[in-house]
């Protein structure tokens, strides 16, 4: 760990108070003019640090920034290798560089900002600055690559689960991977996996989730107005709560992955689609049909009526339109 991360963990855990400058350089066994060099640091990287003759350092209450030490306050399982990055390209570009060092599963890359967020289909993630969640895990699951969906259909049970317990918002989850409040996105999830070309099987996979968390300053970009959305107004908002939630999706995600042959994830993943039930426009490729969608089956796979006739959907072959 870098010296600023030291020094954001002991401030963030004496939030709201201030720690002296005499404490601060014992702790971390440097003197205090690299306590100062650090501290400045941390205000460029974002934090609210405040300063003062005689009283030392205080990481201000309100500060609302991601950091390792907040994410891991809130975190039940104490697996997870966490980074956070004032701003990056894309987290999942940067996981897949670190697992290419050879680091760890569950080493997890966090950014208050993306300037190349990725999407599904080679389409961008809006992920402005400090009113989301960005974030990609690495993976290093032992299975084979056709059971890779489940990571994405676990991922987005989770992130349901977590938004619901620690927001209180009813989410709906559409097929594959999209999770809506009222009626508009709030989540995305994108997985990206190495085959292992000798065994077949994975080498490693990127869980990349975003979550659109507050209500980014004058709206989205008309763009995506129709159809992206928030967790929170700007004026619900209390800070402090994106790290709880980022920590509750890794609980949740956790206890998933680790009991995957037991597909728990199945039944709240069902439980929460809003598709099931209505009828929707099938894309496959330049074909478009409408169909009563009537369940997702035990292989995340949609099963739908097309004029009466039943038919299995893999997600890899088509989308769906409500
Ligand atoms: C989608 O809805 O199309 C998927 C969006 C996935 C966005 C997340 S944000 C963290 C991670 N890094 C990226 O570049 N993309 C994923």
């Amino acid at each position: 760990m870098k010296t600023k991360d030291n020094l954001l963990s002991l401030l963030e855990a004496a939030k709201g108070s201030y720690v002296s400058g005499e404490d601060l350089s014992s702790s971390l066994g440097i003197s205090r003019t690299a306590v100062w060099k650090a501290a400045s640091t941390l205000r460029e990287d974002g934090y609210d640090i405040l300063s003062a003759y005689g009283k030392g350092y205080c990481l201000s209450s309100g500060s609302d920034r991601l950091s390792a030490f907040a994410i891991s306050q809130h975190l039940q399982n104490k697996v997870f290798s966490i980074t956070v990055l004032p701003e990056t390209g894309s987290t999942n570009n940067d996981s897949k560089a670190l697992a290419e060092k050879g680091a760890s599963e569950f080493t997890l890359v966090a950014s208050e900002h993306q300037n190349a967020g990725k999407g599904r289909l080679g389409r961008s993630f809006y992920s402005p600055e400090g009113t989301g969640i960005y974030f990609s895990i690495l993976l290093r699951p032992r299975m084979p690559i056709g059971d890779a969906l489940y990571i994405t259909t676990a991922a987005a049970a989770a992130t349901s689960r977590a938004i619901e317990d620690v927001c209180g918002k009813r989410t709906g989850i559409k097929w594959v991977n999209d999770i809506f409040i009222a009626g508009k996105k709030v989540c995305g999830i994108l997985t990206e996996a190495s085959i292992d070309m000798e065994s077949g099987s994975l080498a490693y996979a990127v869980l990349g989730i975003g979550i659109n968390v507050i209500e980014p300053e004058g709206g989205f970009p008309e763009a995506i107005s129709n159809v992206a959305g928030s967790v929170y107004s700007s004026k619900e908002y209390v800070p402090g709560i994106r790290s709880r939630l980022l920590a509750a999706v890794l609980d949740n995600f956790y206890l998933y992955y680790t009991a995957f042959p037991e597909k728990a994830f199945l039944e709240d993943y069902r439980k929460r689609s809003i598709l099931i039930g209505k009828v929707a426009t099938v894309i496959r490729g330049d074909l478009q049909y409408p169909a009563e969608i009537t369940g997702i089956d035990d292989n995340c796979r949609l099963l739908v009526l097309r004029e009466g006739v039943p038919e299995t959907l893999d997600s890899g072959e088509v989308s769906v339109r409500l």
